[in-house]
């Protein structure tokens, strides 16, 4: 008879192959021995981590999205999700400046050297509402002059080149946006600011100011006004990958609380033994499962090709496990009560990392408008 661990029942599967668990363990043992080490000092310095991209790089844990047409591993999103919660597990700043790629053009380049891309939509004064950029392109003759800027690129500052979000026809609106490949040592391209952020401190998040770049026309993805749909499009295929990272970081506030409730001794018992902490902590599984299983059904409808279809789920796991990290990462600090607020300890970082995941590639908020729109208008 068939069962959770041993496979199929009913056409319903949860159980991974021998090579997913062979790369879930590979991605671990990397989290455990590259990462977290080195967690708290990036953390604290907010440093870009480039000794351990370039490590995640050579051990083939980057660019798994990319096609076997450019040299890639082309992994499935679901092995994706694998690697992606224990990158993050050992910390969701290094863990975001891995796997931030997946939002930049998959271009063969990654591929030989440990570099990044990166993804620039966000805008001073186009967060959520993507069709209010500003920034321009105008097309003189075979190549588009860019100005404007961009706000909260994920590794701007580390970036060789940026996908960027432009309008080519204000009158058009959202059908008048056009993304467009741009290096990031193009003359007129500067990084205005790194941002000093709240968590998630080993990822730079820059500021980008463009001033008459010049690039060619060549480098335009897609056609003129295609640029919104794109960057949708991106966005669905990407955010089941920050929702498994939301799960890692869930999962090690999680681990931490339950070995610190067993230890703890207050009243002559460990703390676990009240149900005012236990409580805490088996809430916590239960959540952290769903969303683990939200994330995995998302990665695996887009395999399957569900297109379109899979953008609801997409937005099932990204809201449901941003929530359930912030909430799982804030129910940590208070089983470590007091130690839980201080530095020292580990979940503190734990909480201010999973605030953002409440908020890059779209808000919870968004997410629910997205769930809704496809719900009353899909
Ligand atoms: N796939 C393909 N097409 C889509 C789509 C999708 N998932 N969603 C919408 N569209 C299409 C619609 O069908 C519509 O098409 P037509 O032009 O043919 O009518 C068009 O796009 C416009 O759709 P909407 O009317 O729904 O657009 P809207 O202006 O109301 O905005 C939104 C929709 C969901 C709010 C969108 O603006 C959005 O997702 N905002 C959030 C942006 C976001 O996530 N930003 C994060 C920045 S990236 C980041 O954080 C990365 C990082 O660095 C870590």
């Amino acid at each position: 008879m068939a069962t959770v661990e041993t496979g199929i029942a009913n056409g319903v599967s949860f159980a991974l192959t021998d090579e997913q668990k062979e790369l879930r363990a590979l991605a671990r043992e990397f989290a455990e021995k590259e990462i977290r080490p080195h967690a708290a000092e990036h953390d604290e310095r907010q440093t870009h981590p480039a000794e351990i991209v370039a490590k995640a790089h050579e051990l083939g844990l980057m660019n798994l999205h990319l096609p076997e047409s450019l040299g890639g591993p082309e992994l499935s999103a679901f092995d994706g999700m694998l690697v992606g919660e224990e990158l993050n597990w050992g910390c969701s700043g290094i863990g975001t400046s891995i796997g931030a790629n997946g939002l930049a053009a998959g271009l063969a380049p990654l591929l030989s050297e440990p570099i990044l891309g990166c993804f620039g939509l966000s805008a001073p004064g186009a967060g959520s509402d993507v069709s209010g950029i500003q920034t321009t392109a105008v097309l003189e003759g075979d190549a588009y002059r860019v100005n404007g800027s961009k706000m909260f690129i994920t590794n701007a500052g580390q970036a060789s080149w940026i996908v960027c979000f432009a309008s080519t026809d204000r009158s058009k609106g959202h059908r008048g946006l056009t993304a467009l490949v741009i290096p990031m040592d193009a003359e007129g391209v500067t990084i205005e600011k790194h941002l000093d952020k709240m968590g998630q401190r080993a990822t730079d998040t820059s500021a980008v100011a463009f001033q008459d770049v010049v690039v060619a026309a060549a480098n335009r993805l897609g056609g003129e006004g295609d640029g919104f749909k794109i960057a949708m499009q991106t966005l669905d295929f990407t955010r089941p990958g920050t929702a498994i990272g939301a799960v890692g970081v869930a999962q090690a506030a999680y681990e931490l609380a339950v070995d610190y409730a067993k230890e703890r001794v207050q009243f002559g018992m460990p703390i676990a033994m009240n149900q005012g902490v236990s409580f805490l902590v088996a809430d916590m599984a239960a959540e952290i499962e769903a969303a683990r299983l939200l994330t995995w059904q998302a990665a695996w409808m887009i395999d399957q090709g569900y297109g379109r279809k899979a953008t609801k789920y997409s937005s099932f796991a990204k809201r449901y496990a941003a929530d359930t990290a912030m909430k799982v990462t804030t129910d940590a600090v208070q089983v470590f009560g007091g130690y839980g607020y201080i530095k020292e300890y580990p979940v503190e970082k734990l909480m201010r990392d999973a605030k953002l995941f409440q908020i890059y590639e779209g808000t919870s908020q968004i997410q629910r408008l997205v769930i809704a729109k496809e719900i009353f208008l899909g």
